[in-house]
C-alpha cells in the first residue's frame, strides 16, 4: 500500500489535511476519450472488461491524458448479476439488458452466490496488472454497484428513470426481494474483499438509484446491505459511498463508518455538510453537465466549487460521471483548476 507517488486521496480519506485537494472523475475510465472509442470499436463492451490488457489500457488512459489523482478500475457494476447466473447484455445506444429479469421467488432458484474467484478472476487479474503498470503513480480505486441498484437491473431487465417495476416487486414480495438483496450483497463483500486482495488501494460503492427511494425504503432496501459492505470492508481499506440523489441519509450513511461520501450536484456543499457534520470527506459534485460550458467558465465554477467545500475533507470529482460528449479539454480544465488551487 505504500510506495504510492501520489497518496493524496488516501491521506484525505484519513482525515489528513493535505497541501491541496485531490481530483478523480465518476466514470472517467471510458466514455469520453476518444482513444476509448478507437477501443470500443474493435471490442465488445464485455470483451474489454474481460481482457485484463483492454481493462488496463482503459483505466490508465485518463491517468496519461489528465493527471487525475485516482485511477479507477474499467469494468462494470454489471459484471455482478453475470457472475451470479444472469445473462446481461449491453445494446448499443440503448444501454444494459437483462433479457430474463428476476420476477418471483422461484427465479431465485436461476441465481447463486457463485464463488467470485472462479466467475469474476478475471477482475482480479486486471486490477494485479493496472497496479504493476501504474506503478505507484496514484491509488486505484475498486467499486461495485449497491445491492439496491443491482436489484433495480436484475428485476426491471433494463435502465429506467423510475424503476416501478423493481419497486414494484419489492413492495409486493418483500421477503424474495430481502433474499435477493442478501445474496447481492454476500457477493459483492466477497467480490470487494478479492479487489482488495488483487491490489485494489480503496473502493467506491455506486447506490445510482437510491435517491428513488424515500428515507424509510432507503434504510430498509438500500443503506442496511451497504451498512453490512462497510462493516465487512471498511477497517481494511477506505470506502465511499456514493448514493446519488440520497443526500437526505448523509448523517446515515456517515454512521456506517465509511471514510467518505459522494454527493451529486442537487445539494450544495454547505448543506451536505450540515448534514453530514464536519468530521467526514465528502466527495464531488460539478454538475457534469458544466463541463460543456466554455472553458472560462469552467474554471470560474470549478473555484466555486472549491471554496465552497473550503478546501478540507474534500475529493473534488463531477455529482454524477462524465457525459460521452465532454470534449477532453474541457475535462483538463476542470482537473487542471483543482490542481492549481491551493483554498
Ligand atoms: O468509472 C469508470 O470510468 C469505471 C468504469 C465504470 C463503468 N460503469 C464502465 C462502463 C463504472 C464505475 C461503471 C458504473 C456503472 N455502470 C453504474 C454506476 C455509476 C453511474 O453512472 O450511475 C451504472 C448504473 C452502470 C450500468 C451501466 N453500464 C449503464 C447504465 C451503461 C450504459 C450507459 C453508460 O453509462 O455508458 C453501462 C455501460 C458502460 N459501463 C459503459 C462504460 C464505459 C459504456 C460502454 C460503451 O458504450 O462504450
Amino acid at each position: 500500500m505504500t510506495n504510492l507517488k501520489n497518496d493524496l486521496i488516501l491521506r484525505v480519506l484519513k482525515g489528513e489535511k493535505t497541501e491541496r485537494v485531490p481530483v478523480w472523475m465518476m466514470r472517467q475510465a471510458g466514455r469520453f476519450l476518444p482513444e476509448y472509442r478507437v477501443l470500443r470499436e474493435k471490442y465488445g463492451f464485455f470483451e474489454r472488461c474481460q481482457t485484463p490488457e483492454l481493462a488496463t489500457e482503459i483505466t490508465l488512459q485518463p491517468i496519461d491524458r489528465l493527471g487525475v489523482d485516482a485511477a479507477i478500475l474499467f469494468s462494470d457494476i454489471l459484471v455482478v448479476p453475470q457472475a451470479m447466473g444472469m445473462e446481461v447484455q449491453l445494446v448499443e445506444s440503448k444501454g444494459p439488458l437483462l433479457p430474463a429479469p428476476i420476477q418471483s421467488a422461484a427465479d431465485l432458484s436461476r441465481v447463486s452466490v457463485p464463488d467470485v474467484h472462479d466467475r469474476l478472476h478475471y477482475v482480479f487479474d486486471a486490477i494485479r496488472l493496472i497496479k504493476k503498470e501504474l506503478n505507484g503513480r496514484v491509488p486505484l480505486i475498486g467499486f461495485a454497484g449497491s445491492p439496491w441498484t443491482l436489484l433495480c437491473y436484475m428485476v426491471q431487465g433494463k435502465g429506467s428513470k423510475t424503476f416501478d417495476e423493481a419497486k414494484a416487486f419489492c413492495y409486493q414480495q418483500p421477503e424474495t426481494a430481502h433474499r435477493l438483496l442478501q445474496m447481492i450483497t454476500d457477493t459483492t463483500i466477497a467480490y470487494l474483499r478479492a479487489q482488495i486482495e488483487a491490489g485494489a488501494d480503496l473502493l467506491q460503492v455506486f447506490d445510482s438509484w437510491g435517491g428513488l427511494l424515500n428515507e424509510q425504503d432507503f434504510e430498509q432496501l438500500s443503506l442496511q446491505y451497504m451498512r453490512q459492505i462497510v462493516t465487512a470492508l471498511g477497517d481494511r481499506v477506505p470506502v465511499i459511498l456514493f448514493a446519488k440523489g440520497a443526500w437526505f441519509a448523509l448523517a446515515e450513511m456517515k454512521a456506517t463508518g465509511a471514510a467518505g461520501l459522494g454527493i451529486d450536484w442537487c445539494v450544495s456543499a454547505q448543506k451536505a455538510r450540515s448534514f453530514a457534520g464536519d468530521d467526514i470527506v465528502l466527495q464531488g459534485n460539478f454538475d457534469p453537465a458544466w463541463l460543456l460550458a466554455p472553458t472560462p467558465v469552467i474554471k470560474a465554477k470549478t473555484k466555486e466549487m472549491l471554496q465552497a467545500f473550503g478546501g478540507h475533507h474534500h475529493i473534488a470529482n463531477l455529482g454524477h460521471g462524465i457525459l460521452p460528449h465532454v470534449p477532453v479539454d474541457h475535462a483538463r480544465a476542470f482537473v487542471d483548476t483543482v490542481k492549481e488551487c491551493t483554498v
